[in-house]
């Protein structure tokens, strides 16, 4: 009986990811600024699939279908662009790590009988319990809110933390979303660890004292169970309402999607490209649930992280165009405390983070982001955080889930060092000029 059970879980694991027969991903090193620009007219031309942006010094990861990799290596050839391969094989890396975080949900169900949401990737259902669970056990200081519905009806699920129930209004909000593009599974386990530390472990009880919280562990539900049932790579939302090609290639970049320079730079008119911008800004139901939270607390929002993985950046305004804003100084300032603390903790085979103009680091724009939408409106310190990440090799694709703890762990003294810095520059909305 055990046997069968086991054949039949195998079976189902092999049965999978079968779209991604004969895909390859590649690192690509580029080593100089114009190397760097030439990334995203590539990516353009041979639908390359970013998986980890490259910089100056650091190889990223590209994920490259069967039809385009002679091309791509042949003009990353033409243009002295070095590579290598990063997966062979990607379906059978896919394969393995379906192994490897099925074997991390029996140790975890053989320690403590259940399941956390960031002690392993973990169905949408998983995160959503944990919230409603948590909030029921701290109704004094955690309210659970429905922000919205998905596209596909999923609830969109955030807790509001604060020890004086939101209505002091002096108190600076931190604001930190996860899981708007799907397939980033590390970003919501660090979200909900920071709603363990905050409400279960705490630790850092000046973090409760001063500011008021806001934790939006996956703002694209449909996409990200999409990615579990179906494509492990599926980056957007699932609305079919976009173009009339939507039903076919449904989904628009719910980063690309913000009102800010929204479609003119870095994304795409095709409804069936990774960074579709959608049918107009804030098309997206998912979308509008972080606007709406963004401007609902915007007078005293210190701070706006969203996380995205992989590439271990710090990455801030303006995405557009590359140009800094009047704060940059602060954004510089409190993106560098937060990365110090993170390598202070972190595991020597991480990369070290990098922190900077987004533009400046990964060497293109791109419009619509809601990192740029945040501090456009107001917000004085906003980032993009995209996690540590990619193994090769035997240990899969992905981050192997056994470091996902660890991920949490240094994310975390990342954001303590963010709301801290955060809170010391913070000036009232209504005292700005
Ligand atoms: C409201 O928050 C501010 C800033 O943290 C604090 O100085 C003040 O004492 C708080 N007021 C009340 C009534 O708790
Ligand atoms: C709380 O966190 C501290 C510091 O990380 C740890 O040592 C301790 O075991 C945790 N306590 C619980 C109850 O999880
Ligand atoms: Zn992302």
């Amino acid at each position: 009986m055990k046997l069968l059970a086991v054949l039949l879980l195998c079976g189902a694991v092999y049965a999978k990811h079968e779209q991604y027969i004969g895909w390859k991903s590649y690192y690509v090193g580029p080593k100089s600024q114009e190397h760097l620009q030439s990334i995203g007219p590539l990516a353009q031309e041979f639908e390359l699939d970013i998986l980890s942006h490259p910089i100056l010094g650091r190889e990223g990861v590209v994920l490259v279908k069967p039809e385009h990799q002679d091309g791509f290596t042949k003009a990353l050839e033409e243009q002295g662009i070095a590579y290598r391969i990063h997966t062979a094989d990607v379906k059978n890396a896919l394969d393995l790590d379906d192994i490897a975080i099925e074997t991390r949900r029996r140790e975890n169900l053989a320690r403590s009988g259940r399941e956390f949401p960031y002690d392993n990737y973990q169905e949408i259902e998983v995160i959503d319990d944990y919230l409603i669970d948590v909030a029921s056990r701290y109704p004094d200081r955690a309210t659970l809110v429905l922000g919205g519905n998905s596209f596909e009806g999923r609830p969109i699920y955030y807790l509001k933390i604060s020890t004086t129930n939101f209505e002091n209004n002096s108190k600076p909000v931190i604001f930190i979303d996860g899981g708007i593009h799907a397939r980033e599974w590390i970003s919501p386990p660090t979200v909900t660890w920071a709603i363990h530390k905050l409400l279960e472990n705490v630790t850092e009880p000046d973090l409760l004292d001063r500011f008021d919280w806001i934790l939006l562990p996956v703002v694209n539900p449909d996409g990200y169970k999409f990615s579990f049932t179906t494509t492990r790579f599926w980056r957007k939302t699932r609305s079919t309402d976009q173009s009339s090609i939507s039903e076919t290639c449904p989904g628009v970049d719910g980063n690309r999607n913000f009102d800010f320079f929204w479609n003119t730079v870095g994304t795409s008119n095709n409804a069936c490209a990774d960074t579709f911008a959608g049918s107009q800004a804030f098309s997206e139901a998912e979308t509008r649930v972080v606007q709406s939270l963004l401007h609902e607390h915007l007078h005293r929002i210190a701070l706006y992280l969203t996380i995205h993985s992989y590439g271990s950046m710090f990455l801030y305004p303006w995405g557009h165009d590359g140009s800094l804003s009047n704060n940059a100084f602060a954004l510089q300032i409190v993106g560098v405390a937060m990365a110090d603390e993170i390598f202070a903790l972190s595991l020597p085979h991480f990369p070290r983070y990098t922190v900077g103009n987004s533009v400046l680091v990964i060497g293109y724009p791109t419009s619509g982001a809601s990192e740029d939408y945040a501090h456009f409106i107001g917000v004085p310190l906003s980032y993009t955080v995209e996690l540590p990440g990619l193994d090769s090799g035997l240990n899969g694709f992905h981050l192997n889930p056994r470091y996902i703890q660890q991920v949490c762990y240094e994310t975390w003294e990342g954001i303590v060092a963010g709301a801290r810095g955060a809170g010391d520059l913070f000036v009232p909305y209504a005292e700005r000029n």
